[in-house]
Order: structure tokens, then sequence, then C-alpha cells
């Protein structure tokens, strides 16, 4: 059997923000690939780093920002280009909506105010090879394929409700068929049934071959459509796991927590607060929220391998002690 290549893998990726009096630990040597035809979900709370690893991987960090680590996405037989160090220019020019599409967490911010929707769908199809006849019926599918009346794309930016504006950024990052899809938060200010349609379209768009990398809160929407969910803690990846295995069988303690602040599990929120990205500890940055911390835990590291599989703790909890706490 042949394994196919990563689409975009991403190695030791490392985000710093300075501050006048501090830096910031964004992301912290983060692994992951993903490869055509698959579905990754980054999950956490807020803060925890999930959209500045979309900004880095597009070149969109500001200026205070340090990045190291390599992410080399290989389309076609061009040869691999590492998103990091590539000029603005051909990051601007060859690979940002065009090999690598993103649904921005704040398309009410990102969406240009004085060109209605259907002009901005229409400009990007156009520039992506549709001709003049054929953009205006192809940004109307679009809308549809959404879930957008095609007649909202009429509205200009500031017409539009978060939701709506939430499915034409989608549109507009879909116009192109990039290989590779970074949707941040793509279902925010969407009512269930629409959170499920936009879910299943980036499902769909995944069978099909493209490869999603999906940004979210909301577990339940991981566990929907992913094909592995790599959990996001204090800037780090702690678990990295096949969806049906975390969500049956965390092995780390804060992936456990996040599934037990499920309302339809116990519905118990994880207790305390994430430490501030400037002043992590030196152990295991979740040890103060951990009910299975012992000292060690508060002076070592627990940064064990990479990929799929992947628990970054000292005392995971196995899978026969969790059997034991599932109500029968
Ligand atoms: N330009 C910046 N300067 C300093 N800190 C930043 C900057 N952008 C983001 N951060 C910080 O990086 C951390 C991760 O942010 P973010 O990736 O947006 O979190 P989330 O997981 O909610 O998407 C947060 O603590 C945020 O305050
Ligand atoms: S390393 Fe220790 S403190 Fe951290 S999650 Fe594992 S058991 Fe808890
Ligand atoms: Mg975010």
């Amino acid at each position: 059997m042949t394994i196919t290549e990563p689409l975009l893998a991403v190695a030791g990726l490392t985000v710093r923000f300075r501050l006048p009096d501090a830096e910031v630990h964004a992301v912290t040597d983060l692994h992951l690939a993903i490869r055509p035809g698959e579905l990754l979900a980054v999950v956490g709370e807020s803060g925890c780093g999930k959209s500045v690893l979309a900004h880095a991987l597009l070149g969109l960090l500001p200026g205070n920002a340090t990045v190291t680590g390599s992410a080399l996405l290989r389309s076609g037989a061009a040869p691999a280009i590492d998103l990091l160090t590539c000029p603005p220019r051909q990051l601007a020019r060859q690979v940002r909506g065009r090999v690598v599409g993103l649904v921005p967490q704040s398309p009410a911010t990102s969406l240009t105010p004085v060109r209605t929707g259907r002009r901005l769908l229409v400009e990007t199809l156009r520039a992506h090879g549709h001709t003049r006849a054929q953009a205006p019926a192809a940004a109307d599918r679009l809308a549809a394929e959404v879930g957008l009346d095609p007649a909202d794309l009429d509205r200009y930016p500031h017409e539009l409700s978060g939701g709506m504006a939430q499915r034409l950024a989608t549109a507009l990052a879909l116009a192109p068929d990039p290989p590779l899809l970074l949707a941040d938060e793509p279902t925010t200010g969407l009512d269930r049934p629409l959170v499920d349609h936009t879910l299943d379209l980036l499902r769909r768009r995944c069978d099909a071959g493209a490869a999603v990398l999906l940004i979210t809160h909301d577990l339940t929407a991981a566990q929907r459509v992913a094909d592995t969910v790599a959990v996001m803690y204090a800037s780090r990846i702690v678990e990295h796991a096949p969806t049906e295995a975390l969500f049956d069988t965390p092995g780390h303690p804060y992936s456990a927590a996040l599934l037990d602040a499920l309302p339809q599990r116990a519905f118990r929120p994880v207790p305390g607060h994430p430490p501030m990205l400037t002043d992590l500890p030196v152990g295991c940055a979740f040890a103060a929220r951990c009910d299975r911390a012992t000292p060690a835990c508060r002076v070592q590291p627990a940064f064990t391998g990479t990929g799929v599989g992947r628990v970054a703790c000292h005392h995971p909890l196995e899978h026969a002690e969790l059997r034991a706490e599932v109500p029968a």
C-alpha cells in the first residue's frame, strides 16, 4: 500500500510575539501532517494558539512575531515550498487563496467593505479561471452550497449578519477550489442546522480530495467530521488521535476534561484557568488544573513524540481505567 505524501507537513512550528515587557509563547514546537482527503481538527480553549497557527502558515502574522520551524507544502509536481521561509510575494501570488484557502475567524473585518458579496465572489472566480460568462452562475452555485440565499450576494458586507458574512467568507475561500483549506472557526454565528451544513460541506470537499484543517473550539463539530483531532493547550498540541479514539478513550487529562465539559456528558467545566502565555510554567502547563499531577509534572516538561497517537503527559489515562468510569 502506498501512503499518500502529506500535502502539508509542519515540524517544530514555534511562534513568539515580542511585547514591550514580555514574550507571548503563542505556538510551541507544533508538529502535524495533513494529506489529501484528510480532515484534521485542531481544538482547544480560546487563546491557546489556534488562529496564530493558521496565520503563521499563511504569512499573516504581524511584525512583532518570530516564527521558527518548517511547514512544507507539496502541491502537484512542483518542489515543496516551506511556507515559513517563503518570500511574502510568492506566498501572496502563488499560495494564499490559490493552493491554501483561508476561512478567517472574523470575516466581517476581512471582507472588503465597498464591494457587494457578488462582486467579491465573481472577482475571485474570474481570478481563478472562470470566464466572464461562467462566473455569475458559479457564484450563485457557491452561495447555495454554503447555505446563502444568492439574493443576499447583492448586499454589501456591512448589510450582512455575522452568520451571513461567515458563509460569504467560506464561499470566497472555496471559490478557487484550493487543495488545502484552513477553516478557522468557520461555524461562528451559525445556528445548529447551518453549522452542520457547513461541516458537511467541508467533509464533502475532503471526500473529493481536498485537505482541510478545521480550527474550532466546538468539539461536537470536530467529532462530526474530523478524521483525527489534535488538542491544543497553552500553545502546544497535547494529544493527537483518531477522532473516535479521542472521544472514546482520551489519553491526556486535558482532553478528558474538555470532553467532560460537554453538555451531553458530565457538563462539568474544566476547573481553573489556562496559564498566561507570557508566563508558562517549566513543567506541564496543565499541572495547576490537573487532578493527576505529581511533583514531577511541575518540574519536567511532558513532551513525548509527534503525530497521531501522541499524548504529552507523564500519567496518561489508561483505557481500562476510563472504561471503568464510563457509566453503563
Ligand atoms: N499580535 C499579537 N501580539 C501579541 N500576542 C498575540 C498577538 N496575536 C495573538 N496573540 C496572543 O497569542 C495567543 C494565541 O492567540 P490565538 O491564536 O488567537 O488563540 P485562539 O486559540 O483563540 O485562536 C493569545 O494569547 C493571543 O493574545
Ligand atoms: S503531565 Fe501531569 S499535570 Fe500534566 S496532564 Fe499529565 S498528569 Fe496532569
Ligand atoms: Mg482563534
